[in-house]
């Protein structure tokens, strides 16, 4: 049985400590479709990965108005991890950023406006898991400039993979072919391809 978004939400929600991010998700979850936002299952498993591995670093590549980063934001808060998310249309950071501002978060994250392929090289820290969303033909991109800023055991999450699975063909064919990474597809939601940086 294909469960609902709300069901998913309560999971995540009834732990007790992210009730106070509700109202800002649902909120936004009704302009999903407008800002292309993922799936609220799919933020849940954003955040129960964050803290699985008890990421400190995560890099997001694709903002839009904030959605995600929130999931991930408040994954990373008890462990006092940190958010790099790349956005490059102007607006839609200045969005994020409010949002971040209204739901207490901004302290966790940074949002670099800017093209993701001129960014990355300029990224700083060694990432724990790296979160693939912005244009699908320029995954593989993404990931060539971020690997080795990836520490062994860091994880890729690339999002849409099932439904905009032709737009990011030599991706796929990459993560499931090199040997430097073991990747899974995931149907949840539009798909994700979970990749796992070998030791
Ligand atoms: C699917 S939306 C991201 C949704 C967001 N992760 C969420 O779930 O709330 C993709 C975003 O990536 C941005 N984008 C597209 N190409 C980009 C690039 N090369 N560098 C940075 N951002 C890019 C778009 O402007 C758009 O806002």
């Amino acid at each position: 049985m294909k469960m609902d978004r709300r069901h998913y939400c309560r999971l995540f929600l009834c732990d007790g400590k992210m009730e106070k991010y509700e109202p800002i998700l649902k909120r936004l979850e009704k302009t999903a479709r407008e800002y292309t936002n993922i799936a609220p299952e799919n933020g849940q498993f954003l955040s129960i990965l964050i803290r699985a591995i008890q990421a400190q670093h995560v890099l997001e590549v694709g903002t839009s108005n904030g959605y995600s980063a929130i999931w991930i934001a408040s994954a990373l808060k008890q462990a006092g991890g940190q958010l790099i998310t790349l956005e490059s249309d102007r607006k839609r950071a200045a969005e994020a950023q409010a949002h971040l501002n209204e739901a207490g978060l901004a302290n966790i994250v940074e949002i670099r406006v800017g093209n993701a392929i001129e960014e990355i090289p300029r990224c700083e820290p060694t990432f724990d898991l790296v979160f693939l969303d912005a244009k699908k033909n320029e995954y593989l991109r993404y990931l060539e400039l971020v690997l080795p800023k990836i520490r062994s055991g860091g994880i890729i999450v690339a999002d849409d993979t099932v439904t905009m699975r032709n737009e990011m063909l030599d991706y796929v064919d990459f993560v499931f072919n090199t040997p430097l990474l073991n990747s899974v597809d995931i149907p949840l939601d539009d798909g994700i391809i979970l990749s796992y940086k070998a030791e």
